[in-house]
């Protein structure tokens, strides 16, 4: 138990170049506050203690910004950076060494029953604001940006982005189209661009039409 402790402790000073002292850390990282809590209240889950594991996470929330429902199963070394607005499901599961911003949610979609939150890999970063939602795989050593919405399995070795999150880099190699910032389609004016091929579309019918009409008209 000890080691672990000490583990955790390391962990804090490898993923944040602003952790002083260790009695800093162990004192102020509400991540690591966080953590602790969650052994204790997973412990008692998984003997049944279901209420008294329930109000050890909800006090751990209170105090730490940080909900871990006490059945989500997590590996070593997890890092939870900042960690205001983390919620992290009942049947969640993280692997060893990932690391968690602020604002991120590992829930499910409301649509699925049983297994119904993430599963998440080793060494996988999960940035700021973020939502994983569905009971998929996040594979190993992958990267999901900052408020970006997966709601798909993500590869090993991936970066996935936006909303819906889509793969833009895999086995460090970009995929699809790269995005042009500044050059982003403005969907009013493709819009007005439809319409306006639309009405001369029109136009050319009725013209047509109408020379139609005078033909017959001389013809009689
Ligand atoms: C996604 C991230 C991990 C970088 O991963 P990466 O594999 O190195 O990816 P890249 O930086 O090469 O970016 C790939 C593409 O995605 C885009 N991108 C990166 N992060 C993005 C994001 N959060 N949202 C939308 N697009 C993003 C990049 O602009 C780039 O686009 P391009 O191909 O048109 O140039 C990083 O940008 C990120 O979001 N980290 C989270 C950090 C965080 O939450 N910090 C909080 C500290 S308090």
């Amino acid at each position: 138990m000890f080691s672990q402790f000490r583990s955790d402790v390391q962990t804090v000073f490898e993923n944040d170049p602003a952790a002083r002292s260790r009695f800093e850390v162990v004192f102020t990282y509400s991540g690591l506050h966080a953590i602790w809590a969650h052994r204790i209240a997973h412990r008692l889950y998984r003997r049944g203690w279901f209420t008294l594991a329930r109000i050890i996470s909800q006090a751990s929330r209170f105090t730490t910004g940080i909900e871990i429902h006490p059945g989500a199963t997590i590996g070593q070394r997890l890092f939870i950076d900042h960690g205001m607005g983390v919620v992290i499901g009942e049947t969640c599961e993280i692997g060893d060494d990932v690391v968690i911003y602020q604002g991120v949610t590992l829930g499910g979609t409301g649509k699925e029953k049983g297994k119904r939150h993430p599963t998440i890999g080793n060494n996988v970063v999960i940035g700021s604001g973020s939502k994983v939602l569905g009971s998929f795989r996040v594979g190993d050593n992958s990267n999901i940006g900052s408020n970006a919405v997966v709601l798909r399995e993500v590869p090993d070795n991936c970066t996935v982005v936006g909303n819906p999150g889509r793969v833009v880099r895999r086995n460090g190699e970009r995929v699809g189209d790269r995005l042009d910032h500044t050059n982003l389609p403005d969907p009013i004016i493709e819009m007005f661009r439809a319409m306006g091929q639309e009405i001369e579309g029109l136009k050319k019918e009725l013209a047509d039409m109408r020379e139609l009409q005078q033909l017959s008209h001389k013809g009689e």
